[in-house]
């Protein structure tokens, strides 16, 4: 979307609210009152009622910027934070502030949006909605505090950018947990096109002109080194309907393609705590440890109760944590992209011993498959027992061709906020009338899924499902609410949550 369509959305805020003091003109989806902006006081003392005397100010620097990456045995010309993708780990306590300063290289503006946290809305990075966009050359300051402790991730909220190297993770400890286990890993999965012949913002292009077709002229029979826009028939997942809408040439684990995979090396007989996060943007990945099982902690940064399983489904935007107690020997850690040909590749170490191959199937991907949907809250992020005070549908909708993606029919800004009043209980209706999956991720809060009580930020919803949440409006501002698909959020799959007073 242009910058000029995005202020446009940010007028559009206040113009409706204009309309709606007029009288008469507000239908029942129309919001009504005047809209909680990020500059409101509100804001700021929901952020003073966060803030821990005893915390500390956490400052780190990200900078944006072209660079050459070597992803192993393939290198492409990206944009990426720092000279590494993922970028700097940034990693701080619970009540602890966080500082950031963004100096942006990019011959392109940016933001930096800190997908999960529920942070102060002026801190949300959401051009258009809780910011300008930070311009070419220029520098931005992000502070807040970090509420609560978890796996979260950092990403650009302009255009297709998460779509190249621009995506970093951010762990909030908890100081009073136990931390029992012995390592700790971080995987961060992605698919990859950027620099090898297309750049994902001509992905899109290409998306919207209608280049859905197979593309027999670019994919070559080993179909590796063209990404290519796949019919949707060739994405099919039996988990997910329609897997995605972009065969990607590489998927990548740390950032390396399975050719030359990274080492995650430990002692035999250690409990090891890996953090997952999946960073792609357009794939889910099924991810599996080669003779392990894995038992499920944490979903979206929290505390879920323990689940063993032999592989896990993580659509684009979720993080899981799980733990592993590691054999001795050499083990392949595989993300399977689903419903599509091709996998990420990490190696397992716990003794001497030769490599897994780079398309090492493991059995344990067509074992028993965990969704996040599937989880139950650990009694302590339980929400309590209350009436809900308003619902919202949002009924989501779009297609190949034209390639457009809508939340109630319409299309991100030309689009109704959902409105709401601090202090409410709201239950959001995810309505899926389309054949493929939706992670559907909601920024500032963290959801409570109603059949089971987990909390999540990202949740997928399956072709032609319901998925009802409950979330209590605790974090005023303006907050986006959108696909997790970066190609549907920006051609049109994006909402706002709206806090409002005097509706
Ligand atoms: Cu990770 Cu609005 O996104
Ligand atoms: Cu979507």
């Amino acid at each position: 979307m242009s910058e000029i369509s995005r202020r446009a959305a940010l007028r559009g805020a206040t113009g409706l609210a204009g309309l709606a003091a007029l009288g008469g003109l507000a239908s029942c989806s129309r919001p009504t009152g005047t809209a909680v902006g990020p500059a409101n006081d509100a804001v700021a003392a929901a952020e003073a009622a966060r803030r821990n005397p005893g915390g500390r100010l956490v400052t780190a620097r990200l900078t944006p910027q072209p660079v050459t990456l070597d992803l192993g045995g393939r290198t492409v010309n990206t944009w990426a934070y720092g000279d590494t993708a993922p970028g700097p780990l940034l990693r701080l306590d619970a009540g602890d502030v966080l500082r950031v300063d963004v100096d942006n290289q990019l011959p392109a503006a940016t933001s930096v949006h800190w997908h999960g946290l529920a942070l102060r809305n002026d801190m949300d990075g959401v051009p258009g909605l809780t910011q300008d966009p930070i311009a070419a050359g220029e520098k931005f300051r992000y502070e807040f505090t970090a509420p609560d402790p978890g796996t979260y991730f950092y990403h650009p909220h302009s255009g297709v950018q998460l779509d190249r190297g621009l995506y970093g993770v951010l762990v909030v400890d908890d100081p009073d947990e136990p931390g029992r286990y012995d390592a700790e890993w971080i995987v961060v999965l992605d698919d990859w096109v950027d620099g090898t012949g297309r750049t994902p913002d001509e992905v899109l292009a290409e998306l919207q002109a209608g280049g859905h077709d197979p593309m027999g002229d670019m994919q070559d029979m080993e179909g590796m080194d063209h990404g290519s826009m796949g019919g949707m028939e060739a994405m099919q997942s039996p988990l997910l309907g329609g897997a995605g809408d972009i065969s990607y040439p590489h998927y990548l684990i740390n950032g390396r393609s399975p050719t030359d995979p990274g080492t995650l090396s430990a002692k035999p007989g250690e409990r090891v705590r890996v953090r997952f996060v999946n960073a792609g943007s357009d794939t889910a990945f099924r991810v599996a440890v080669g003779g392990h099982r894995m038992t499920v902690t944490h979903s979206d940064g929290f505390p879920v109760v323990p689940v063993p399983t032999d592989a896990l489904l993580i659509g684009m935007g979720e993080r899981f944590d799980v733990t592993v107690t590691l054999a001795e020997g050499v083990f392949p850690l595989v993300a399977s992209a689903e419903g599509k040909q091709g996998q990420g590749l990490a190696v397992i170490r716990t003794a001497a011993g030769r490599p897994p191959s780079p398309d090492v199937k493991l059995q344990e991907l067509s074992g028993q498959v965990l969704l996040g949907t599937a989880l139950s809250a650990a009694e302590s992020v339980r929400l309590d027992q209350r009436p809900t005070d308003r619902n919202h549908d949002l009924v989501l909708g779009g297609h190949m061709a034209p390639y457009r993606w809508t939340i109630n029919g319409r299309t991100f800004p030309d689009t109704d906020p959902l409105q709401l009043t601090q202090g409410e209980r709201v239950r959001l209706r995810f309505v899926n009338h389309t054949m493929m999956f939706h992670p559907m991720h909601v920024h500032g809060h963290t959801f409570a899924l109603t059949k089971n009580g987990a909390r999540k930020d990202t949740a997928i919803v399956r072709p032609m499902t319901t998925l009802d949440v409950d979330l209590d409006a605790n974090n005023p501002g303006q907050w986006a609410t959108h696909c997790h698909n970066i190609y549907h959020a920006e051609t049109g799959m994006m909402t706002t949550l709206s806090y409002r007073t005097g509706g």
